[in-house]
């Protein structure tokens, strides 16, 4: 059996736990065993670019961070164009991997590496997609790895920024990853205790952030925890068209949003407000124990749907089963946090603002 494995897009913290989990589900029912390992993600399989991997490759990497393969970002909407040499990149992957005479690619990664994982599937390739990404945002599974890595740095940032804003009676923003859903950001910040919490799915007005600053002053509590996901808009640019805010993002003067919420802040209550942006720390590191057994999981299941040669599917967490869900219902759509799902009544009821 000859199987080829990438991991692809963003790294997370236990791509290396998933890749083992695979190897070591086929190495222990299969005799014939091939593993080749694609450097960069899809740059690998474009450019022929890959090792005969053994599995002593495997051993000793379920704690490690990032990926013994590399990674990079493929853009899937640049698949179908030729590179800067005019190469097809999508005919110079299948070549790679009829050349190899593979039975099945397993990829690793987010949305963008499932899009092709399931173009890679249209063209007549055998692919099995294992869901990467510390935002959580893959449809159909209800858990993807790196997430619960990234909940605890996050996490950590915050509990540390904490006690620094109670001493100074100062508003903190940390700024937590995610630029089109606020999983990271909602988890992070109720485990952490964040008093406003700012996500991409629920836009905020500055007055309502105001007002529960000025709440909490009223309560004597001299200081305000904000978690804000990258992605967090506010009203005003959420009404406007996608045209006209990369007009008006044109001449943004600041870093994030984050730093403009701070000014923003500042000038309407004359506190003093400071940004933590833990940025990629986030992605980084070794995965925790719940990640470690999720890839576990997923990577045997994984080898057991190449072993019956069932492919076509990202192997996914439903309901603490593993099982097979067919990329063609799922590339391409996005699990956003839902605003009216109990998790934010539940966080509103105990007084966490959103900001809406
Ligand atoms: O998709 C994972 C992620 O870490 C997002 O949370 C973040 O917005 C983005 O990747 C950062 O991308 P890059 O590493 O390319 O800067």
């Amino acid at each position: 059996m000859k199987i080829g494995m990438l991991t692809s897009g963003g790294d997370c913290q236990a791509l290396n736990a998933a890749m083992r989990g695979v190897v070591k589900g086929l190495s222990n029912n299969v005799d014939d065993l091939e593993i080749y390992g694609f450097y960069n993600g899809y740059k690998g399989l474009i450019y022929g670019n890959y090792r005969l991997l053994e599995s002593k490759d495997f051993s000793g990497i379920l704690t490690v961070g990032g990926t013994i393969l590399g990674s990079s970002r493929q853009p899937f909407k640049l698949m179908r164009q030729p590179d800067e040499n005019g190469l097809d990149k999508v005919e110079a992957m299948k070549s790679t991997y009829y050349k190899l005479n593979l039975d099945c690619l397993v990829i690793l990664g987010g949305n963008g590496t499932q899009k092709t994982a399931n173009l890679l599937r249209e063209e007549g390739l055998n692919v099995i997609h294992l869901p990467k990404t510390i935002d959580n945002d893959i449809y159909g599974t209800d858990v993807t790895f790196g997430f619960q890595s990234a909940i605890d740095i996050a996490c950590e940032a915050i509990d540390c920024i904490h006690t620094t804003a109670a001493s100074h009676n100062r508003v903190f923003i940390v700024e937590v990853m995610g630029h089109k859903v606020g999983w990271l950001t909602l988890y992070a910040g109720v485990a952490s205790g964040a008093d406003i919490i700012l996500l991409p799915e629920i836009p905020y007005d500055m007055d309502k952030i105001v007002d529960a600053i000025e709440k909490r002053h009223k309560a004597g509590k001299g200081f305000t925890i904000l978690a804000v996901a990258e992605g967090a808009i506010s009203k005003e640019d959420a009404a406007l068209s996608k045209k006209e805010l990369k007009k008006k993002r044109e001449n943004y003067k600041y870093p994030s949003v984050s730093y403009e919420i701070a000014a923003d802040i500042q000038e309407k209550t004359g506190t003093e407000v400071r940004v933590t942006v833990p940025g990629h720390m986030q992605r980084g590191g070794s995965p925790c124990p719940y990640d470690r057994v999720l890839c576990t999981r997923l990577g045997s299941a994984a080898a057991k749907a190449i072993m019956d040669e069932d492919y076509g599917n990202m192997i996914a967490m439903v309901n603490g089963e593993t099982t097979r869900v067919p990329l063609k219902d799922v590339a391409g759509k996005l699990k956003g946090v839902n605003p009216k799902c109990s998790m934010i009544k539940e966080a509103k009821n105990i007084g966490i603002s959103f900001g809406d």
